[in-house]
C-alpha cells in the first residue's frame, strides 16, 4: 500500500504546482485567516477518488470533506494541502499529508514536500525515508543549542495553551525556532534531523498522521506536552529526537 501512498500523494502534488503562483479563487473558512482554495479541493478529490476506486470499503478522513465510511478497520487521513497560506501567498513551502491507520494504529505515512520534490514516507516498523535514503532524527543534546520548529492555529488571537508564552521560553531557551507553515514538513524535518524538536498547541489529525509515524520510525518521539502518548485526535503535540524531549516538557508546562 506503501507505493499506493506515494503515487497518489506525487500526483496530487502535481496538481498543486500546477496552480502555484497562478491567480486562483481563494476562500475563507472559519475567518480571514483560515483559506482553502481551488488546489485544496482538487488535490483532496483526486486522493479520494483513487482511495474509493482501489480500495472501496475503506474509511476516509479528510480536511476538506471530513468523514466517510467508519465501519472499516482502515482509516485514510488526508490533508490535501498543508501549508495553504504559503501556497497562496507564492511561498512554496506546502505539502501533501496522507497517513493511513489499521485499527487506530498509524501503519503507513507519507508527506510529499511539493516544490522540492522530495517524497518522505514510513511504514510501521519499517524505518523512514527520504526518497530511497533512510533518514534518523539528530542526536542534539543540549536545549541551547537545539534548532527548533513550531507553528500557530488558526485561533492565535485568543492564545490558546499560551502559545506566545510558549513561543517566547522556546526563542530564548534554544538556538532559535522556525515557523515554516506546514506542519507535516515540520515532522519530516525532525525526522531526518534537521529540527531537534517541534511542538504545536492545536493540531487536527490529517496534520499530524503520517508526521507522527515519520518521526517515531526515524528514531524520535511524539507526545503531547506532559510525556503522555497521543493519538491522531490530540489537539497538542510535541515532536523530538527524543534525547531533549523531556527538556522541552519542562519548557512547555512551565509557560
Ligand atoms: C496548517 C499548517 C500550519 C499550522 C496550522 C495548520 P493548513 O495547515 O500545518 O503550519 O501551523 O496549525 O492548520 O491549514 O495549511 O492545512
Ligand atoms: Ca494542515
Ligand atoms: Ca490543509
Amino acid at each position: 500500500m506503501i507505493d499506493d501512498l506515494i503515487y497518489i500523494s506525487k500526483s496530487a502534488g502535481e496538481i498543486i504546482r500546477n496552480y502555484f503562483g497562478k491567480n486562483i479563487s481563494v476562500e475563507f473558512k472559519s475567518d480571514v485567516k483560515n483559506l482553502v482554495t481551488l488546489a485544496d479541493k482538487e488535490s483532496e478529490k483526486t486522493i479520494i477518488d483513487f482511495i474509493k476506486k482501489k480500495y472501496p470499503s475503506h474509511g476516509i478522513l479528510a480536511e476538506e470533506s471530513g468523514q466517510q465510511g467508519n465501519d472499516s478497520d482502515y482509516l485514510w487521513v488526508i490533508d490535501p494541502l498543508d501549508g495553504t497560506s504559503n501556497f497562496a501567498h507564492g511561498l512554496p513551502i506546502f505539502s501533501v499529508s496522507i497517513g493511513l491507520q489499521y485499527k487506530n494504529e498509524i501503519v503507513a505515512g507519507v508527506v510529499y514536500d511539493i516544490m522540492r520534490d522530495k517524497i518522505y514516507y514510513a511504514e510501521k516498523g519499517s524505518g523512514a525515508y527520504k526518497e530511497d535514503v533512510r533518514i534518523s532524527v539528530s542526536k542534539k543534546s543540549k536545549i541551547e543549542e537545539s534548532f527548533l520548529v513550531t507553528g500557530f492555529p488558526y485561533n492565535i488571537n485568543e492564545n490558546p495553551e499560551n502559545a506566545f508564552e510558549k513561543f517566547i521560553a522556546m526563542t530564548k531557551a534554544s538556538r532559535a525556532v522556525r515557523r515554516l507553515g506546514s506542519a507535516a514538513i515540520d515532522f519530516c524535518y525532525v525526522a531526518e534531523g534537521v529540527f531537534d524538536g517541534f511542538w504545536e498547541v492545536h493540531l487536527n489529525p490529517w496534520d499530524i498522521c503520517a508526521g507522527k509515524l515519520l518521526v517515531e520510525e526515524a528514531g524520535g518521539k511524539v507526545t503531547d506536552f506532559f510525556g503522555n502518548k497521543i493519538d491522531i485526535f490530540n489537539k497538542t503535540i510535541l515532536a523530538s529526537n527524543g534525547i531533549i524531549h523531556q527538556k522541552m516538557i519542562s519548557i512547555l508546562i512551565n509557560n
